[in-house]
């Protein structure tokens, strides 16, 4: 259930080897944060967000930067990302005064199993659905969190995505190797295919019909660097 790759990283050096695996991961998350603030219902004041399967914590941080009203739910089975993600978020200030700035809200728990029925006016999931395999996991995923959202809620979904058959796609994969190495990954070949193993990515027509048989809208593209992919879902009223 939890992401191989990044169990199989240590704590520390997981935000580093996704800097160098994937372009523009650094500002996927401040995009993110920025386009669910912008969303009907999350613009308002106080409105009540979740973090799905918040890692190290990046979404969390820039969420608190953006917008420190926001009440967080953080949520990750993996024990160990959260603790790192905890320590990560006090070391970057303590929660303010009472209605300043809300304590995070932290789960150790996957979305099926969170108990959320439209309690959420935004949500955030970057980098978890890849790693659930199409056997119904995916559905089920995505079903949990429309039905975590309110009404016409909004979510920002970033993810490794199938990449369409094209005659230049060995020389795009190549580029991508060498993106990797040169930002400092080591034998980038190999830890890329250590990393990738168990991930399940989707092409874009299969993402939609789960997508929709979950209940939220067709996706927008909001983010592509190579084959991940980052899209804002509506769920339908
Ligand atoms: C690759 S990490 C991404 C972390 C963070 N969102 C980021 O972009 O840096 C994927 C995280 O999703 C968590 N995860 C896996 N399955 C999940 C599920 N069903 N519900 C919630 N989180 C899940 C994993 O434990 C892992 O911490």
């Amino acid at each position: 259930m939890v992401a191989a790759w990044a169990r199989s990283l240590s704590e520390s050096s997981y935000d580093l080897v996704v800097q160098q695996l994937i372009p523009g991961y650094a500002s996927l998350a401040r995009l993110s944060v920025a386009l669910l603030a912008a969303s009907p219902l999350a613009a308002s004041p106080g409105a009540a967000v979740l973090v799905a399967g918040c890692g190290t914590g990046a979404e969390l941080l820039e969420a608190r930067g953006q917008r420190p009203d926001w009440q967080l739910t953080a949520i990750d089975p993996a024990a160990e990302m959260l603790v790192v993600a905890r320590r990560r978020l006090e070391e970057a200030g303590p929660d303010g005064p009472p209605g300043a700035r809300p304590a995070i809200r932290w789960r150790q728990s996957t979305v099926e199993d969170l108990d959320a029925q439209a309690a959420f006016d935004g949500a955030l999931s970057v980098l978890v659905l890849q790693s659930l395999a199409d056997d119904g996991s995916k559905l089920a995923f995505l079903t949990a969190l429309a039905r975590s959202l309110k009404p016409g809620g909004q979510l920002v979904l970033v993810d490794l995505m199938r990449s369409e058959r094209s005659p230049l796609q060995a020389q795009v994969e190549q580029a991508w190797l060498s993106f990797q190495a040169a930002s400092g990954l080591k034998a980038a070949a190999e830890a890329f295919d250590a990393l990738s193993h168990g991930l399940h990515p989707i092409g874009l027509a299969r993402l939609t019909a789960l997508v929709n048989a979950a209940g939220f809208s067709d996706p927008a593209l909001i983010f592509k660097a190579l084959a991940v992919e980052g899209f804002l879902l509506q769920r339908r009223a």
